[in-house]
């Protein structure tokens, strides 16, 4: 079977958030499978271009018309993991400072979708699944079948398209529809929607099927509190929608081998995790002292986060013995808010603004608990990166969080994972967070709830499993 993935992130090329994390490690998985062939279709972006760490070699080049345009686009390649990835080169789109936030986008991820078909027929692929994800590939759909469907290339592809968050959906004017994408008019109520074009609408309603990064995400989209105005798309075509929970992968998180933190440990060498935070604290220059439980947040700055619960209770929070770690850049709102606390806390609070794999690492290794308080989560891979490291997470029940962080019983001990709650309410997330700081004092208790954790099997094995069904089943 010839696999393609269409996505704007893929780790170790580029990543931003979860996409480029899951654009590697399933496809990775898939790859186990002889029987499978799989391409990846990437921009080659600047940082990818200009880096002398990959090792990556020209293909051929040749025009792709979007609309009025008629543009440049060559094709790289390199193989990794018995995977080929192929990176779309075109300077205008592709040389920018970082891979969104232009006031283009929308036609810069155009383009890359169309590059994509052209590639395929120009590199006589014969693709039998395209898989797009998220709204940057979400008009490989329309232009699959306004475009190339006829073609000897594209008469077994059939397609799946991923919302891994349905909030960036890909709305541009309705100018766009002739000025861009030069479709007939035929295509027009297909990606018109609340007045404007919206890109992910139009993969919904052409791909064979869709799916999202969560069971518990598939049905809370059905619903206007998740769906950022798609509920009526999403309800009409419910029936092709299902949820596959992501994975990480284990291999690159694993508390016993992992080459960026300082001391690596297993559930008989917690006292080996406890000098981890020593370290920790050392370097952020916080008091040190491995007695005192670590809450650590490593997260977009952003509202969907749930950081203004966090914002609400951190006062009272921080009246009792406890420290604050947090790891990530966002709205500035945020990250003054956590500037300033950290200034008003020096001995609780260490506020990290940046981005830092390896501090990011060393982070989830030290921490005692993982906070994540979502408003909402498609599926969220902290968590799962967390519990890698015997971190016990602290979530709210929403998305992947619900199906991935089973609330944790201590008169029963069962196989429960960490604490939840559920309604957005900040007394109720500390309600959870006290009862963590309790728990911590009982340490077989703890001991017993970190086993859980770290006996998880997050791993991509039985959701890539889903994925083949999925893709076998079309
Ligand atoms: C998005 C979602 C996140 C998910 C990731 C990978 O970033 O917000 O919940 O884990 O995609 O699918």
């Amino acid at each position: 079977m010839n696999i393609i993935y269409a996505s704007s992130e893929g780790y170790p090329f580029v990543k931003t958030g979860g996409l480029g994390d899951v654009i590697y490690s399933l496809p990775k998985e898939l790859s186990k499978d002889k029987d499978l062939n799989i391409s990846i279709f990437l921009p080659y972006y600047n940082t990818i271009k200009y880096s002398d760490k990959y090792d990556i070699e020209y293909v051929t080049n040749f025009y792709v018309n979007l609309g009025w345009r008629n543009q440049y686009c060559g094709i790289f390649k390199t193989t990794l993991n018995n995977i080929t990835y192929y990176f779309i080169d075109n300077n205008y789109y592709f040389d920018r400072a970082k891979p969104y936030g232009d006031y283009d986008d929308g036609e810069k991820f155009a383009f890359f979708s169309k590059a994509i078909l052209e590639s395929i027929f120009k590199l006589n692929l014969y693709p039998d699944i395209i898989h797009c994800h998220d709204w940057q590939t979400a008009l490989v759909p329309i232009f699959l079948k306004a475009f190339y469907s006829h073609l000897d290339n594209f008469k077994n592809a059939k397609t799946v398209f991923t919302i891994h968050n349905i909030e960036y959906q890909g709305k541009v004017g309705n100018n766009f529809f002739h000025e861009v994408l030069g479709l007939g008019n035929e295509f027009f109520d297909t990606i018109h929607y609340d007045d404007c074009l919206n890109f992910m609408k139009s993969a919904i309603v052409l791909s064979d099927k869709v799916t999202t990064v969560s069971r518990t995400y598939a049905h809370e989209i059905k619903h206007a509190y998740f769906a950022h105005g798609l509920q009526y798309v999403i309800n009409d075509y419910a029936y092709k929608i299902s949820g596959i929970v992501n994975g990480i992968d284990t291999q690159l998180y694993n508390s016993e081998t992992d080459k960026t933190i300082k001391y690596n440990f297993d559930l008989k060498s917690l006292d080996k995790k406890a000098d981890n935070k020593t370290y920790l604290q050392k370097q952020l220059g916080l008091p040190v002292n491995k007695d005192i439980p670590m809450i650590g947040i490593i997260s977009r700055l952003v509202s969907h986060k749930g950081l203004d619960l966090v914002e609400y209770i951190a006062d009272e929070l921080l009246q009792q013995s406890v420290q604050l770690v947090i790891l990530g850049t966002g709205d500035y709102h945020f990250e003054e808010f956590f500037r300033n606390l950290q200034y008003r806390y020096p001995d609780k609070v260490s506020s990290n603004i940046l981005f830092d794999a390896k501090l990011a690492n060393q982070i989830y290794a030290s921490s005692d608990f993982f906070l994540m308080p979502s408003k909402t989560e498609p599926c969220g891979l902290s968590q799962l990166i967390a519990m890698r490291y015997g971190t016990v997470p602290i979530v709210r029940e929403t998305g992947g969080l619900f199906d991935t962080v089973t609330p944790f019983d201590k008169t029963t001990l069962n196989d429960g994972r960490g604490f939840t709650f559920k309604t957005y309410n900040a007394h109720d997330m500390l309600h959870s967070i006290n009862l963590a700081l309790d728990l911590y004092q009982d340490k077989p208790v703890l001991k017993h709830l970190i086993k859980n954790d770290l006996d998880y099997n997050s791993s991509w094995t039985e959701s890539a499993k889903e994925s083949l069904k999925l893709y076998k089943s079309i």
